[in-house]
C-alpha cells in the first residue's frame, strides 16, 4: 500500500519471541526463535522484546534466554528488551549482553501473587534495586502494569489503581509504562479513560504504552482509541500468538499484521513492512505447526491502485 506517512509516528513493540512463544507447550529450538528475531528486524520492527530471564520452572519455553541473546545477531538501530522479574534475572541479562529491561507487575495483588509470587507492593520493593542499576547501566526500561482493565481473579480493576501503580514504576527509573490488558476484557471508552487519567496524574503521553490483547475482538478499536488520546507507542505479535499462563483465557496478543495494516492505511508511520511481519508471522505459525488465523496474515494486505491483496505467498502451481 502507498503510505502517506503525515500523521506522524507510531512505536509498534513487538512481543511475539516473548509473550507469544512463551506459554507454548512444545519447545522451540533456539535457533529457530533467531531467525524469527531476524526476520522481525528485517521487518522494520525497532523494538522487540526478545525472551525472559524468568525462573525456567515457571516458563520453559524460554530457558534458552541466555544462549538465545548471547547469539543474538543485534540488527542496527533495533531495542532488544528482557523481562526480568528480581535480581537474579538481572544477573543473567546483564551476563548474556542486554541493554534494555522490562519489569512486570500488575494492578492487582491476586495475579503478581500468582505470576511472580509477589504482592504489587513487594514486586515495586524488588524492582527498585534493579531498576537502579539499569539506569546507572544506561539501559532503557519499561515497566509492565498488567490486569490494567480486568483481573481474571478479582474481576474489573479501577483505572485509578493501573495508574497509581504506573506512577510507582516511574518514580522507580523506568522510561516507560506499558498498561496491559492481560486477558482482552478492555473497550475503547475505558482505553480512553485510563490514558485522561494518566495524563491527569502527570504521565508524559511519550512514556505511555498499551498492550491490547484480542481475545474478545476488542484490540484494534482500542488501538484506536488510544491514537485518539495520543499514544504512540502498541505492542504486538507477528501472527498474533501468546498468552500469560497464569491468566486463563487470555488468547492472542493483537497481531502485529493487523496493527500494521490498520497503522498504513490511516497514514501513520511505524516503519514496518507489512509484506515483511507477515513473512515473520507465516514463520512462526510454521514453527508452531499451526495455520496463520490473523485476519490479515489470512487476507494480506491491500493495493488500493489496483484493489488486490498483497504480502499473501503465490498459490501452489
Ligand atoms: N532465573 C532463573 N531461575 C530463577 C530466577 C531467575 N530469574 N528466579 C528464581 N529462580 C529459581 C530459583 O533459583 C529457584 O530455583 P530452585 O527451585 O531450583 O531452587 C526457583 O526459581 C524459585 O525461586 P524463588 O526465589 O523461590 O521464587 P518463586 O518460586 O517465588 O518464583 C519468580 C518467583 C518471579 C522467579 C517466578 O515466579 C517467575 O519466574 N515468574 C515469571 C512468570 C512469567 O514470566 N510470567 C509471564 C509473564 S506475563
Ligand atoms: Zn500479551
Amino acid at each position: 500500500m502507498t503510505v502517506d506517512a503525515s500523521r506522524g509516528l507510531v512505536r509498534i513493540y513487538e512481543v511475539g519471541p516473548r509473550d507469544g512463544l512463551q506459554n507454548e507447550a512444545t519447545q522451540i529450538p533456539t535457533a529457530t526463535k533467531a531467525r524469527f528475531l531476524s526476520l522481525l528486524a528485517a521487518a522494520g520492527l525497532r523494538e522487540i522484546e526478545a525472551t525472559s530471564f524468568v525462573s525456567p520452572t515457571a516458563i520453559p519455553q524460554l530457558a534458552d534466554a541466555d544462549e538465545l541473546l548471547a547469539r543474538l545477531d543485534r540488527a542496527p538501530g533495533v531495542r532488544y528488551p528482557v523481562l526480568v522479574p528480581n535480581q537474579r534475572g538481572l544477573a543473567r541479562a546483564e551476563a548474556a549482553g542486554a541493554d534494555a529491561m522490562a519489569v512486570f507487575t500488575a494492578a492487582t495483588d491476586a495475579f503478581t501473587t500468582r505470576n511472580i509470587g509477589m504482592t504489587v507492593d513487594e514486586s515495586l520493593a524488588t524492582f527498585e534495586p534493579l531498576l537502579q542499576r539499569t539506569h546507572d547501566l544506561g539501559w532503557w526500561s519499561r515497566g509492565y502494569v498488567s490486569t490494567a482493565f480486568g483481573c481474571p481473579y478479582t474481576g474489573r480493576v479501577d483505572p485509578g489503581r493501573a495508574v497509581e501503580v504506573a506512577l510507582r514504576l516511574l518514580e522507580l527509573g523506568a522510561d516507560e509504562v506499558c498498561f496491559g490488558d492481560t486477558i482482552g476484557v478492555g473497550v475503547p471508552d475505558q482505553v480512553e479513560a485510563l490514558t485522561g487519567l494518566a495524563v491527569a496524574a502527570g504521565i508524559a503521553l511519550e512514556r505511555v504504552a498499551f498492550h491490547f490483547h484480542d481475545t474478545r475482538g476488542t484490540a484494534l478499536a482500542n488501538v484506536s482509541a488510544g491514537l485518539r488520546a495520543g499514544v504512540r507507542c502498541f505492542d504486538s505479535s507477528a501472527g498474533g500468538t501468546g498468552g500469560c499462563p497464569y491468566a486463563p483465557g487470555a488468547a492472542g496478543n493483537l497481531a502485529t499484521e493487523d496493527l500494521v495494516y490498520l497503522l498504513d492505511a490511516e497514514g501513520w508511520d511505524s516503519g514496518v513492512s507489512l509484506d515483511g511481519v507477515l513473512e515473520a508471522a507465516r514463520f512462526v505459525a510454521a514453527a508452531l505447526d499451526r495455520p496463520l488465523l490473523t485476519k490479515v496474515g489470512q487476507a494480506g494486505g491491500w493495493d488500493p491502485l489496483t484493489g488486490e491483496s498483497t504480502g499473501r505467498p503465490a498459490a501452489p502451481a
